[in-house]
C-alpha cells in the first residue's frame, strides 16, 4: 500500500525533500524506496556507487549519438528508439530516472552543451523530444525534461540571469517545453540561472505560475545538481527534491517551518509528489526488449539517419567499388563520440578504423589510410603522409572537427571555426586532389567558409555514438541514403549570428534578440548564411508538387503536397511547413516552422504528404489578451525542402469570431 503523508514524520518529510546520496532520494528510515537518476541524453551514465565518481567508476552502456545529431533525423521514430533503447540499459542497471532529454534553445553556436539540445526551433525541439520521453516512459523508466529554462550559454551558467519579455519566454523558450511537457515527463530539472534575476531553482513564477498552472505538469521538479541556494525559498517556489544531498537543508527547511516562513501544507505538496513518483517507479513494464548487440545497432541505425550532407559537387559521394580512397585525420580511426560533462557515455565498444570499414564496402578499390595517428585533437603532424596519401587517390577523405574538450559543458567555445590546423590540412590536401571529401564530427554548428569552395563534398557525421564510422561507411558507399536536414543554422561566420560576444551587464544578459532566434533572425535581418534551417542534400533528388489546403475548422487545415523521388534509388524526404502570417498588429517572423514529415519515396514514385495545422499554427502569445492569440486574415502556407528553399505556396484566410479580435479601426 502507497505510503502517505501522514505515515512521515515532519523529519522524514524534511529529509525526502533533498538527496540522500549524489544520485539517490532519502530513504527515510527505510520507509521508502530509495529513487536513483541517472544521466543521459546520449545513453546512461551511471556511477558504480553513490559517489560524484570518475570515468573509470562508470558502468558501461550504449553511447548514443547526441541530440544535436538525431535533431537531424527529423524523425519521431528515431528520438522514440533512442529513449527506448536507453530505458533498456537503465533497467538492467537499476535505475529509475533518466535525467534527459534538454530543450533548451540553441540561440548561438557558442554555447558549449549545443550538442545535447535539439533545436534553434521549438516546434522541432519539443516534438521530438516528446518523443524520446514516451521511448524512455513507456519502459517503466521516468525522465527528466530540463533545464528549465531559459539557459543557452554555458558563460557563468550559475549566476547569470536570463532577461527576457513573457512573449518571448512563451513563444521560443518555453515552447520546446510546453510540447515535450505532453509526453508527462515524471520529473523536471530547473536549471541554474536566474531568469529574471531570480534563480530557477527559487522562482515561484517560472516554476509555480508558468510550469504548473500554465503547463499542467504536476510531476516532481528536481533541481540541477547544485542548482538550490536556499532550500525554504525553493520549496515555495515549489521545488521538490534538491539534488544531490546537502548538509544544510534539513536545518534550513526546519527553522524555516520553525518561523512560519513555510507550512505543513507546502510541504506536504512536495511530499505527496515524491510518493507519486516512488509509486511510479515500482512498476511491471520495466522488460528489457533489445540484447546490447541490438541496441548497439540501433545506435548505429539514428546516426544514419541523422547525417547531413551539405556538398556533393559532381555527385562525387557515394564513391564507386573500384575508386581508389585516401582517409586522413585520427577521427578516422577515434572518432569523438560526443561532448563533455554529464553527458558523457562509457561503452565496451571498440569502433573499426574507417578504412578497414570502407574496404569491407569497397572491395576492389585500393583504401590507403594514414598509418600513425596525432594523439589529442589539438595536436598536427604527419600531414606529409595525407598528402601523398591523397595524392592520385581518386578520392580524398579528409576527418576534422571537434572532441569533448572543445565542445562541452561547464563553457562556451569561443570560436565555430575549426582548429587551424584542421583548416591547414583541408587546404593542403584539396591541393593535391581535386576530388576532397571532408567528414565534419562536430556537435554543433561551425563556420566552414575558409574552406569550403577547395573541397567537393562534405558530410555532417556529427557527435554519432558508438558505430559512427559503420554509418559514415555506409553513406560514403552509398549503402544509405542520406537523409538529415540541419536542425539548426550554420552561419557564414561568427559575426552574422546575433549574440556574438554579448554578454549583458556582467550579471544579467539582456535577450534583446526576442523572439529573432535562429532562422527567425536570419529572415528579418536578411543575412546570408552558409547552410540554412531545413538543409540537407541526398543522393536522390525530389519535385514537389500539387499543394492543396483544406479548411477542416476555424484554425484547422489539413496541407497536402505531393513529392516525387526523380532517381532509381529508394530515398527519404524531409518536408517543412511553414505558416508566414501576411499582415499583423504585432511584430512576427517572417515565417515558422509549424510541420513536418519525413517520407520513405521509392524510385520514381509520387507520394501524397499530409500535414495538419490547427491554432498554435496561427497563433502568437499576445501579451495584452495574456494568451495565445490568431489574429484575423491571411496566412501563407509554405512548403519547402529547407527554410530557404520554399518550393510551394497557397494563401489561407482565417476568420474568427469578431469577438475573440481587437476592433477594427472603427467598429460600428
Ligand atoms: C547538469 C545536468 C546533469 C546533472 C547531473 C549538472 O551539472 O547540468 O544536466 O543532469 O549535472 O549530472
Amino acid at each position: 500500500m502507497k505510503i502517505q503523508t501522514k505515515d512521515l514524520t515532519l523529519e522524514e518529510k524534511l529529509n525526502l525533500l533533498s538527496g540522500e546520496t549524489i544520485w539517490t532520494t532519502n530513504q527515510t528510515n527505510g520507509k521508502l524506496k530509495s529513487i536513483w537518476m541517472s544521466d543521459g541524453p546520449h545513453g546512461l551514465r551511471k556511477l558504480q556507487d553513490t559517489s560524484w565518481g570518475t570515468w573509470e567508476t562508470t558502468v558501461e552502456a550504449t553511447a548514443m549519438p547526441n541530440l544535436g545529431l538525431v535533431a537531424n533525423s527529423w524523425d519521431k521514430e528515431m528520438f522514440y528508439l533512442m529513449g527506448s533503447t536507453i530505458a533498456d540499459d537503465c533497467i538492467d542497471n537499476n535505475v529509475d530516472v533518466l535525467l534527459a532529454p534538454g530543450v533548451n534553445i540553441k540561440r548561438t553556436p557558442l554555447c558549449g552543451r549545443n550538442f545535447e539540445y535539439v533545436s534553434e526551433d521549438p516546434f522541432l525541439a519539443g516534438t521530438l523530444a516528446k518523443e524520446y520521453i514516451d521511448g524512455v516512459q513507456d519502459k517503466g523508466i521516468g525522465t527528466s525534461l530540463k533545464h528549465f529554462a531559459i539557459n543557452n550559454r554555458e558563460y557563468d551558467r550559475l549566476f547569470q540571469s536570463s532577461d527576457l519579455d513573457e512573449r518571448t519566454m512563451m513563444e521560443i523558450y518555453f515552447k520546446a517545453f510546453e510540447i515535450a511537457l505532453r509526453a508527462k515527463p515524471w520529473t523536471v530539472m530547473c536549471s541554474y540561472n536566474p531568469v529574471n534575476g531570480v534563480y530557477a531553482s527559487e522562482n515561484k513564477k517560472l516554476l509555480d505560475t508558468y510550469l504548473r498552472k500554465t503547463f499542467g505538469f504536476d510531476g516532481v521538479i528536481v533541481s540541477d545538481w547544485g542548482a538550490v541556494h536556499n532550500r525554504y525559498k525553493s520549496l515555495k517556489a515549489t521545488l521538490d527534491i534538491e539534488m544531490p544531498n546537502s548538509t544544510v537543508a534539513f536545518d534550513n527547511l526546519k527553522n524555516a517551518y520553525d518561523k512560519g516562513l513555510i507550512t505543513m501544507e507546502e510541504i506536504d505538496a512536495s511530499v505527496e509528489r515524491i510518493l507519486t513518483l516512488i509509486e511510479k517507479t515500482e512498476n511491471d513494464k520495466k522488460k528489457t526488449t533489445t540484447t546490447p548487440t541490438e541496441r548497439h545497432e540501433n545506435a548505429v541505425k539514428i546516426s544514419s539517419e541523422s547525417m547531413v550532407l551539405l556538398k556533393n559537387e559532381d555527385n562525387i559521394l557515394p564513391i564507386k567499388n573500384g575508386q581508389s580512397v585516401a582517409v586522413a585525420g585520427m577521427f578516422a580511426n577515434r572518432p569523438p563520440y560526443g561532448g563533455g560533462g554529464s553527458a558523457i557515455v562509457k561503452t565496451k565498444y571498440k569502433e573499426e578504423p574507417l578504412s578497414k570499414l570502407l574496404k569491407d564496402k569497397l572491395p576492389n578499390s585500393e583504401i590507403k589510410a594514414q598509418t600513425a595517428y596525432e594523439d589529442g585533437v589539438n595536436k598536427n603532424f604527419k600531414l606529409k603522409e595525407k598528402i601523398l596519401n591523397a595524392y592520385g587517390s581518386d578520392v580524398s577523405i579528409v576527418c576534422v572537427g571537434n572532441d569533448s574538450t572543445i565542445e562541452a559543458e561547464c563553457f562556451d567555445r569561443t570560436t565555430i571555426k575549426l582548429l587551424p590546423h584542421q583548416i591547414n590540412t583541408i587546404k593542403e590536401l584539396a591541393k593535391v586532389n581535386e576530388n576532397t571529401v571532408v567528414l565534419l564530427y562536430v556537435g554543433s554548428a561551425v563556420d566552414v567558409s575558409d574552406w569550403i569552395d577547395d573541397v567537393k563534398a562534405v558530410v555532417l557525421v556529427g557527435f554519432a555514438g558508438e558505430g559512427v564510422n559503420e554509418s559514415v561507411s555506409d553513406i560514403l558507399t552509398g549503402k544509405v541514403c542520406p537523409s538529415g536536414k540541419l536542425a539548426e543554422t550554420y552561419p557564414l561566420t561568427l559575426e552574422d549570428t546575433y549574440s556574438e560576444d554579448y554578454m549583458g551587464n556582467g550579471g544579467a544578459e539582456l535577450y534583446s534578440d526576442g523572439i529573432f532566434v535562429g532562422y527567425r533572425y536570419y529572415d528579418a535581418s536578411d543575412a546570408q548564411v552558409m547552410f540554412p534551417f531545413g538543409y540537407g542534400l541526398s543522393y536522390a533528388n525530389f519535385t514537389y508538387s500539387d499543394l492543396e489546403v483544406v479548411k477542416t475548422g476555424d484554425t484547422d487545415f489539413t496541407v497536402k503536397y505531393k513529392i516525387t523521388n526523380n532517381s532509381d534509388i529508394d530515398a527519404k524526404e524531409i518536408s517543412q511547413v511553414y505558416v508566414k502570417d501576411v499582415f499583423s498588429m504585432v511584430v512576427r517572423p517572417e515565417k515558422e516552422l509549424k510541420g513536418f514529415s519525413k517520407d520513405l519515396i521509392k524510385a520514381g514514385e509520387t507520394k501524397t504528404v499530409e500535414v495538419k495545422l490547427d491554432f498554435s499554427s496561427f497563433a502568437y502569445y499576445s501579451t495584452a489578451f495574456d494568451k495565445w492569440h490568431v489574429e484575423n486574415g491571411d496566412f501563407e502556407i509554405l512548403v519547402g525542402s529547407s527554410s530557404q528553399d520554399i518550393l510551394l505556396k497557397a494563401k489561407v484566410n482565417v476568420s474568427l469570431p469578431n469577438e475573440t479580435q481587437q476592433s477594427n479601426e472603427w467598429d460600428v
